[in-house]
């Protein structure tokens, strides 16, 4: 079975107020990027990686990959306005023969092994998709313009992460239509029906 990787890294990084994408703020010595692309290559479960770089920054990211020795990278592509259009530029960039793709935000650093197992491991066990969440701990309210409608019943509601895994078949099915505002894969594939399994986090 093999499994690819597409790292999402093309974010403007906006929100942080840098003066260069978020995929290139130094995280110590390097840039924030390096983390969990060495850590995608240090993996045992992932065969190739396609990184997504931000617009005009795909040179930096193939010679970060370079000095990481990152030999599991196969394609550096340009990313796209929405976090939704990145994936599909990265997607389209996956060997067709891929069994499983797995999506991962470079934002979040800090990419656990064990979680990339236990997220694969689901996809063995039947299911479409798998992504860790966190049960949410504050108290979530609907809101409309500045007045609360609904206070939501936090025990069924879960914050999602990444990575994110999917059958190649399934992922590709989910974006061949529309839907750029899409927050993350997982809910492209619920849309067409796909059976996705919640896991813990840690
Ligand atoms: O902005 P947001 O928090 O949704 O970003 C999540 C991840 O998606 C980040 O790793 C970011 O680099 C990536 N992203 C992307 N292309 C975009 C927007 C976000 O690859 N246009």
């Amino acid at each position: 079975m093999s499994v690819w990787a597409v790292l999402a890294a093309a974010g403007s990084g906006e929100r942080l107020g840098a003066d260069r994408p978020k995929a290139f703020v130094r995280l110590g010595e390097r840039p924030l990027l390096a983390e969990s692309l060495e850590r995608l290559e240090a993996s045992g479960w992932i065969d190739a990686i396609v990184v997504v770089a931000p617009p005009g920054w795909e040179e930096p990211a193939i010679l970060l990959a370079e000095e990481l020795g990152c030999g599991k990278v196969s394609a550096c592509v340009a990313g796209g306005a929405t976090r939704a259009d990145s994936v599909r530029h990265g997607l389209a960039e996956v060997a067709d023969d891929a069994a499983v793709v797995l999506v991962h935000d470079a934002a979040r650093p800090l990419l656990g092994d064990a979680v990339v197992g236990r997220v694969l491991a689901a996809l063995n066990e039947g299911w479409d998709g798998a992504v860790p969440a966190l049960p949410v701990s504050d108290t979530l309210k609907r809101v409309e313009g500045e007045r609360v409608v609904e206070t939501l019943d936090r025990t069924q509601l879960r914050a999602v992460q990444t990575p994110q895994a999917f059958l190649a078949s399934v992922l590709r099915d989910a974006f061949s239509g529309g839907a750029a505002d899409a927050t993350d894969c997982s809910f492209l594939v619920e849309a067409r029906g796909g059976r996705v399994k919640v896991i813990g986090c840690s």
